[in-house]
């Protein structure tokens, strides 16, 4: 019998994809959430041990991201006390070109558990169930992009890939960066929603001043304001503005494209 597989993040954006196919191939997932039947806080380590029993594969989406300063000496303690909890199998949920994030990517490298390393691009569902949903509901998405294209990728590929390396044997010791294969500015995919939908909405490049202010008009507290904002502003410099073949080379097929993801999206009422 397939033993329980840990879900951290399972109702998240990328969890709840990863949990809804594990049970549907009757694979049974514990949750890890802080709103879960045994709860999982990566602020609280003391409950990370009953989360961690008798589970010897996980699927880790830390929270907020790995690229904030505190993640590293979380993440190492993470990855000692699932050492001691007899973890085998970890997928770890991590992004492109972000130096912090690496770092702890190398964590679980240099642990003796066996490792699969997810690095997204930019999730297409940002838009439809995320941080900007709001955004395309007001009619207006701003960030502080550089202008460069981005290759969104959908989350239903990611999803797909952490299965895979969950379930099936192949990918251990495998980092696969994870894009869509179409680049496109964030002007671009504004108005390929505006497009999809027939809603009136249009796309403006903020400072990072400005997306710091947006932020806490939106109830974020200043200083993780000033983090996020920070972030956003150096993972839309640019450096992200090619695909990758992390998506192939895991599943052997090519990823879902942006008019796949906002068609869908839209049948399914995301911006009603
Ligand atoms: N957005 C992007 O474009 C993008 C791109 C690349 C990588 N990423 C990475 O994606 C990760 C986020 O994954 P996601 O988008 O799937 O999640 P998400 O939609 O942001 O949801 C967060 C999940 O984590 C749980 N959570 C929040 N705080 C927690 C805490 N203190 N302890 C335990 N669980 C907590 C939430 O449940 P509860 O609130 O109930 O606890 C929820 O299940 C980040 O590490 C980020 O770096 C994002």
């Amino acid at each position: 019998m397939q033993s329980e597989i840990l879900v951290i993040g399972a109702t998240g954006k990328t969890g709840r994809r990863v949990a809804k196919r594990l049970a549907a191939r009757g694979v049974p997932v514990r949750p890890g959430t802080r709103r879960s039947a045994i709860p999982f806080d990566w602020e609280s380590p003391e409950t990370w041990g009953a989360s961690l029993k008798d589970i010897k594969t996980a699927y880790v989406a830390y929270s907020p991201d790995l690229a904030v300063p505190s993640a590293h000496g979380v993440i190492a303690a993470f990855v000692a006390a699932a050492e001691q909890a007899g973890l085998r199998r970890v997928v770890l949920l991590s992004e492109r070109n972000e130096a912090r994030a690496q770092a702890c990517e190398k964590l679980l490298m240099d642990s003796s558990l066996d490792w699969t390393i997810l690095r997204p691009s930019w999730f297409m569902q940002n838009f439809s169930e995320g941080g900007f949903l709001e955004n395309v509901l007001a009619g207006e998405v701003s960030a502080p992009d550089s202008g460069a294209p981005e290759p969104w990728v959908d989350l239903d590929d990611v999803a797909d890939v952490a299965v895979a390396a969950l379930l099936e044997d192949g990918h251990t010791g495998q980092v696969y960066e994870i894009t869509g294969s179409d680049l496109l500015t964030w002007d671009e995919a504004v108005a390929r929603i505006a497009a999809v939908t027939g809603r009136d909405v249009s796309y403006r490049t903020a400072t990072p001043q400005e997306f710091e202010n947006t932020l806490v008009a939106a109830g974020f507290a200043k200083s993780d304001a000033e983090t996020v904002a920070t972030l956003v502003a150096e993972i839309l410099d640019g450096k992200n503005a090619s695909t990758s073949d992390g998506l192939q080379r895991a599943l052997g097929r090519q990823p879902r494209s942006f008019a796949q993801f906002a068609g869908d999206a839209h049948a399914q009422g995301c911006w009603q």
